[in-house]
């Protein structure tokens, strides 16, 4: 059987990236990971997918914590309890402090959807539109302690049409999105597996 790499997944809301990876994961014969545990910090809607498909949930809210180290330390040790060795931030809308990133150190990636370095920060597909540029995207990139800054993984274009809204820009950005996360997933566990990094 092939080895998986047990993985997590974090949201805060409708969770359409973590369910083309749980989907992937299930659907694809030898994917070399498998989603062990998604964990939310507030009731998000994309648990309601993740429990449908018999995977552990968990909200850790960052409200009942009276600092980040607290909420984090939480998190962590979350993480350890079920043997967790990769994250992916799917629309996990907190910022991670260097404490908890450089513990998992190249563990823990992220989608953003636009072609970065541009537009970082939590209004991309806005930022991209107001800013008349032709075309923006999406990107995975190892997560670092400074925003939306670690090594890019992969990159997907998308054109930006004079009709575009902000809803229609980041329904076609989406598509991608789910397109490149799995792809990232898969060849991020592959390296993991065979010791690159
Ligand atoms: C996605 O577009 C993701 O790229 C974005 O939030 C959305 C979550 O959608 N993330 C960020 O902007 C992070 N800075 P989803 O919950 O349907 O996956």
């Amino acid at each position: 059987m092939t080895e998986k790499i047990r993985t997590a997944i974090f949201i805060s809301g409708r969770g359409s990236n973590m369910q083309a990876l749980i989907n992937a994961c299930k659907e694809e014969e030898n994917f070399p990971a498998e989603i062990n545990l998604v964990i939310a910090n507030k009731n998000a809607m994309g648990l309601h997918f993740a429990e449908s498909q018999s995977i552990k949930t968990k909200i850790i809210s960052h409200e009942i914590f009276k600092n980040r180290l607290d909420f984090e330390q939480e998190i962590h040790q979350e993480l350890v309890k079920n043997n967790i060795q990769l994250v992916c931030l799917a629309g996990f809308m907190r910022i991670l402090s260097p404490w908890l990133v450089e513990k998992w150190e190249k563990r823990i990636i992220n989608i953003h959807p636009s072609l970065l370095p541009k537009f970082k920060g939590a209004n991309a597909v806005r930022d991209a539109l107001l800013a008349k540029t032709k075309k923006t995207g999406c990107t995975t990139h190892f997560v670092t302690a400074e925003v939306d800054s670690g090594l890019i993984i992969k990159q997907s274009e998308v054109a930006i049409l004079n009709t575009d809204t902000e809803e229609s820009l980041a329904k076609r950005i989406l598509t991608q999105e789910h397109l490149i996360y799995t792809e990232t997933l898969k060849i991020v566990a592959e390296n993991i597996i065979n010791n690159n990094f």
